[in-house]
């Protein structure tokens, strides 16, 4: 059945390039899916851009010593071509401080005000007298209370996912100053979270239970058993969407209750240029909405984003938050601070056309159930034993051997023999075998297996040896040996799409692939016409020598840093 899917990746904070833990955690498992959806005649709308407001902002602002303004425009541009030369396929690569997302934003704060959902209350926050100024979430930093990490920001400790309110921080200091904050009175709005708890319990944990990744139900089922507790969604600052209301002039919206509204309002901005209704896509209750995160994230999209979508009545709730675990670098925290990272547009200056062997390692390497390391070893490996000897190699020597006995015809099928029309079901039954592990969110076990397809192929031809075949009165054979391994290879090229697209696109044209839906992949419809294309390379081979340099440079801009 055909149906139609919203799909999110989680924005950007527009305050610093994308590195690839972004990837390998939100962006690239958000493409597999896309793309396989498209493949399948279901009707996608695919989402992102960049997160403009919130303390990251301007606290970039202010080490580059330059305007929260300036800082946003130049990130966001950044991001926006990193993600387009890497083909991440985005219907829409929007941003927050659109107009579109401004009125949005403000539309569901006014329409849930109105309503009466929030609170309002005074309170003492914490405030940095030197610097005159509220510090709220990564203005303060300080223990947390629950793992004692230190460095746990005041909304949100990013080492154990609990939200915290500023006034639990152990040792609280001041990321403007340093200094201790004092405590100073002002007035939220507060989006009551124990209201919603009834609502939670049975949305959550009852219907989800045996849906969802079990790292995603198990913390936030916790998060809920706790109980929940009034969360502020109104900040004294000067950066951000102004609270629309008379009595909260001079507060903005907290940035996690604008920037889920975001995907609203670039899913809104594509419509309007694609000329078709943005309702279906919220608010039909058959539409899929499925978000893509980093476990960071999954208090924001599974507790109070939903909240917010419940209490406006009228939008859909999410369907799947397969939320990733983190990708170490090396052993050691990826940190943009510390500039420990591999960063997207320098990715793609040192291994131009090169965006399919990232994807590729990132995605059979994911950090699907538990936190991972990427490591440039481990990159050169991946790439050298697997894309080049497994899969590139076979598609050679079908191209090679095509072109040597056919003159790169295809040759047609002989009679089959029990052993060959096992091999053929065998060979159809893998799109059904991948498609089932993406639509489980299981992309390392989908990779592999495209993998597992292309080493089926190559332990035909060796067990054929059709190159001894040819020699003998046996010749005849050799056609349907050939036959059957450019069905492989049109196999491979129409499955290969949503994980490598490049090489995807690069077989389509060597092999004559006529694009065909994923579920009509089959014995009965022929993928590969009568005649190949001459061949165009489709991996090259990493030397050790390029990943030492990788390696020399990531400890050289480490310390510079330090
Ligand atoms: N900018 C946030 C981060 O990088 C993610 C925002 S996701 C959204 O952690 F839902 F708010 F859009
Ligand atoms: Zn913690």
């Amino acid at each position: 059945m055909k149906k139609r899917y919203t799909i999110t990746s989680a924005l950007p904070y527009a305050n610093g390039p994308i590195h690839i833990g972004h990837l390998a955690g939100a962006y690239i498992p958000a493409d597999i899916y896309s793309r396989y959806l498209r493949l399948s005649g279901h009707d996608v709308c695919f989402v992102c851009g960049s997160d403009e407001h919130g303390a990251a902002i301007p606290i970039r602002a202010k080490k580059e010593g330059t305007t929260a303004q300036n800082i946003i425009d130049k990130y966001h541009f950044i991001i926006k071509e990193s993600f387009i030369n890497f083909g991440i396929s985005f219907d829409n690569y929007s941003r927050t401080s659109s107009k579109i997302h401004h009125e949005t934003a403000s539309g569901f704060f006014k329409d849930l005000n109105d309503k009466n959902i929030f609170i309002e209350k005074e309170s003492d926050q914490l405030y940095d007298a030197s610097e005159k100024q509220f510090l709220a979430d990564r203005f303060v930093e300080g223990e947390c209370p629950k793992c004692n990490f230190d460095g746990a920001y005041g909304d949100q400790c990013e080492n154990c996912g609990s939200t915290l309110n500023p006034n639990e921080l152990i040792n609280p200091r001041s990321k403007l100053s340093g200094n201790k904050p004092t405590l100073k009175k002002t007035k939220h709005w507060f989006l009551p979270l124990n209201n919603f708890e009834p609502f939670l319990k049975e949305w959550f944990l009852i219907e989800k239970k045996d849906e969802w990744k079990s790292n995603v139900f198990g913390q936030v089922k916790s998060w809920i058993q706790e109980g929940l507790k009034p969360r502020a969604i109104t900040r004294d600052l000067d950066w951000g969407i102004p609270v629309p209301i008379k009595e909260a002039i001079g507060k903005v919206l907290y940035v996690w209750f604008d920037a889920p509204i975001g995907y609203i309002s670039a899913t809104k901005e594509w419509a309007k240029r694609e000329k078709i209704d943005w309702k279906p896509y919220w608010q039909d209750p058959k539409t899929e909405l499925v978000h893509f995160i980093g476990k960071d994230n999954i208090v924001f999209h599974c507790i109070i984003f939903p909240s917010i979508l419940k209490a406006s009545n009228k939008y859909i709730l999410p369907t799947n938050v397969p939320a990733n675990e983190f990708l170490n670098l090396e052993g050691k925290k990826i940190s943009t601070s510390k500039n420990w990272a591999i960063w997207l547009h320098e990715y793609m200056e040192d291994f131009p056309e090169m965006q399919d062997t990232l994807r590729y390692v990132l995605t059979a390497n994911a950090p699907e159930n538990k936190d991972n390391d990427f490591t440039w070893k481990d990159f050169q490996a991946k790439n050298n034993n697997e894309l080049v000897a497994i899969l590139g190699n076979f598609i050679n020597r079908v191209v090679v051997l095509t072109q040597k006995y056919y003159a790169s015809k295809v040759p047609s099928i002989g009679a089959l023999n029990d052993k060959e029309q096992d091999l053929i079901s065998e060979i159809y039954s893998f799109p059904k075998k991948i498609g089932d592990s993406i639509d489980k969110f299981k992309f390392r076990e989908a990779v592999n297996i495209i993998i597992d397809l292309a080493r089926l192929g190559n332990k035909y031809l060796a067990d054929e040896e059709p190159w001894k075949l040819i020699k003998t009165e046996d010749s005849e054979k050799v056609k349907t040996i050939m036959n059957i391994s450019l069905q492989i290879c049109g196999v491979l090229g129409l499955v290969c799409e949503p994980f490598l697209p490049n090489t995807s696109e690069k077989l389509k044209t060597i092999f004559n692939i006529k694009s065909i839906e994923w579920s009509s992949i089959s014995k009965d419809s022929p993928i590969v016409s009568y005649k190949i294309e001459k061949s165009s390379l489709l991996f090259r081979k990493i030397e050790d020598q390029e990943i030492e340099l990788q390696l020399a440079k990531l400890n050289e801009s480490k310390q510079l840093k330090e």
